[in-house]
């Protein structure tokens, strides 16, 4: 399966995912990751209009990821990003990471909402077997979200990542599949 190529696009009651292009690395996408709220328990802490670009074109490339905006229906205003990476299909197992990056949207379910279009697609269309991912402890929100779609703990790395001075345990969370 060449993902790298794919053209999908996911809609849900409020959203719709596509994938990322040029010209969504904007000053908004960039403000986003600039700012320290946003990037608190984000491994990218800055970013420029052309860094996003370049990360936009290497994530089309890569035959193992799929970036996605996540857009409001109601307005098309860009509100986030959520992407699959790694997939991988001989494990039948992917990836997921979200950012809603407007927080004016912030508490709103569009996180969960934006996921739950791709866990569905992993598990519904490619068969897969788990969908997991990787968390910041302290990030109390994003795990709310991800319990909110079934993720549970499966390991806990202590003191495993570092922010500056501040070291941070690392909770790896996964929903198998539902039979
Ligand atoms: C974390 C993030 C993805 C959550 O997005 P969201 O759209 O607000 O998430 P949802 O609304 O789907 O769910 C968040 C849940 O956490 C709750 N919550 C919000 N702040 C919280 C806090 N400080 N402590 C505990 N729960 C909190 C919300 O009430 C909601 O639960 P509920 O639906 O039961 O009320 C978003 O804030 C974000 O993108 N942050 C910056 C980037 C980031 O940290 N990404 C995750 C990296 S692993």
């Amino acid at each position: 399966m060449d993902f790298s190529r794919a053209r999908l696009a996911f809609e849900s009651p409020r959203l719709t995912l596509r994938i990322m292009e040029d010209r969504d690395a904007t000053e908004e996408y960039a403000g986003w990751l600039n700012d320290p709220e946003v990037n608190r328990y984000l491994a990218t802490k800055s970013a420029t209009i052309k860094e996003l670009q370049d990360y936009i074109q290497k994530k089309d490339l890569q035959a193992d990821a799929l970036f996605f905006g996540v857009y409001l229906k109601s307005n098309g205003a860009h509100i986030g990003t959520v992407k699959l990476e790694p997939i991988e299909p001989a494990q039948k197992r992917a990836t997921i990471a979200v950012m809603i990056g407007n927080k004016m949207h912030w508490g709103k379910g569009y996180a969960a909402e934006a996921m739950k279009l791709l866990m569905d697609w992993c598990f519904n269309e490619l068969k897969f077997d788990e969908v997991n991912l990787g968390v910041i402890a302290k990030n109390a929100a994003a795990i709310r979200a991800y319990e909110k779609l079934g993720f549970v703990e499966t390991k806990r790395e202590i003191a495993y990542v570092r922010y500056g001075d501040e070291l941070h345990d690392h909770v790896l969370m996964a929903v198998k599949k539902r039979s």
